[in-house]
């Protein structure tokens, strides 16, 4: 049932679901997520079965501000205190040592936790209606609200499509960045940049005032399941090209190409008129905000194959080309 976000009384009832343990449909700025109070084994239990992920899949708690960190977590470096100071509330999600009283199914049993404060105006209104609650609730564990392994959900239809109309999903319109938050760990002494997205390397440095290090430099890390090869996927197979390449194909398929949709920001000369076509953004921000909207509208309209122009090699581009890597990697 999608109910308007926008609506005190639906805000309520999402208050109850959450506090009876059930799963709720979450706007964030990012993507939606799929929401259930993360103290609660039997509520964290729940996400696991309904996404088909496995539950040593850690998982994000969402707070509804920076003190909210503290029911989740220990030992907060000075460097991620500053990150929380320039992006939160954002699309920011820090890994910091785990209380080990609290939040063991949701960090799926790792002894660190994630931790992110969204700054849409529907999670925030929930999250501190929570902590008005009796008993309160401290964050919510919410994953994008998709099925294990398949493309994050950037609008509430998208997400009732995924689990059907018994689930409460709080309509808070599109999401306004669409790829999921940058991901920093911070449980090893430097900042380790674990996925990429709308807050950009360069930002996170000049905010923490340190270097951002790679992920081999510092040894073995907790696997993040945004961080396997093969993540983020339509059903119809993704190939990632260059404009010149892309021409080549598609001359070589001509009047016979169906089932294609092409993904590009170069013009590009269509011998079919059966080729869907959809234009590219020029900047990273707006493909992002459409990316996986746009991955879902090709599978949609039954599309085999997406042929997608490779994006610049720009530093701004990073997130959605992890993205397009991944989907392509499928
Ligand atoms: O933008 C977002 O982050 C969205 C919205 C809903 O907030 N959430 C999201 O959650 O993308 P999910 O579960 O789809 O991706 C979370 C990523 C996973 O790759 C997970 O493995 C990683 O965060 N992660 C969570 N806790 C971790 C931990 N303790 N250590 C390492 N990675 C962790
Ligand atoms: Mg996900």
């Amino acid at each position: 049932m999608i109910l308007d976000g926008a609506s005190p009384a639906a805000i309520t009832q999402a208050v109850q679901a959450i506090s009876a343990g059930q799963l709720l449909g979450l706007p964030t700025e990012t993507v939606y997520g799929l929401a259930a109070d993360a103290a609660r084994p039997d509520a964290v239990a729940r996400i696991f079965a309904a996404k088909g992920r496995p539950s040593n899949h850690p998982l994000i708690v969402h707070v509804a501000d920076a003190d909210g960190v503290a029911h989740f977590a220990r030992d907060v470096p000075a460097f991620a205190q500053r990150l929380m100071a320039a992006f939160w509330p954002g699309p920011l999600t820090l890994i910091l040592p785990r209380r080990p009283d609290v939040g063991e199914a949701t960090a799926g049993g790792q002894d660190s936790i994630g931790v992110r404060c969204p700054s849409h105006p529907v999670a925030q209104a929930v999250l501190r209606a929570l902590a008005l609650a009796t008993p309160p609730v401290w964050g919510l564990a919410a994953p994008s609200a998709n099925q294990f392994g398949r493309v994050s959900p950037t609008t509430a239809a998208h997400v009732a499509g995924e689990f059907g109309d018994s689930l409460l999903v709080l309509d808070g319109g599109p999401c306004g960045v669409g790829i999921e938050s940058t991901i920093v760990d911070c449980t090893r002494g430097a900042p380790v940049l674990l996925r990429p997205g709308a807050i950009s390397r360069a930002q996170v440095e000049a905010a923490c005032g340190q270097r951002l290090q790679g992920d081999a430099a510092l040894g073995e890390a907790p696997r993040a399941s945004g961080t396997l090869e093969a993540h983020y996927a339509p059903a119809a197979k993704v190939r990632l090209m260059h404009a010149k390449a892309l021409q080549t194909s598609l001359d070589l398929l001509g009047a016979e190409a169906a089932h294609i949709a092409v993904y590009a920001r170069t013009p590009l000369r269509m011998l079919s008129s059966q080729v869907l076509l959809r234009r590219m953004p020029d900047d990273a921000q707006a493909t992002a905000q459409q990316l996986f909207s746009a991955l879902r509208d090709f599978d949609t309209q039954g599309v085999k194959l997406i042929w997608v122009e490779s994006v610049p090699d720009t530093a701004e581009w990073d997130g959605v080309r992890d993205r397009l890597q991944r989907a392509a990697a499928a």
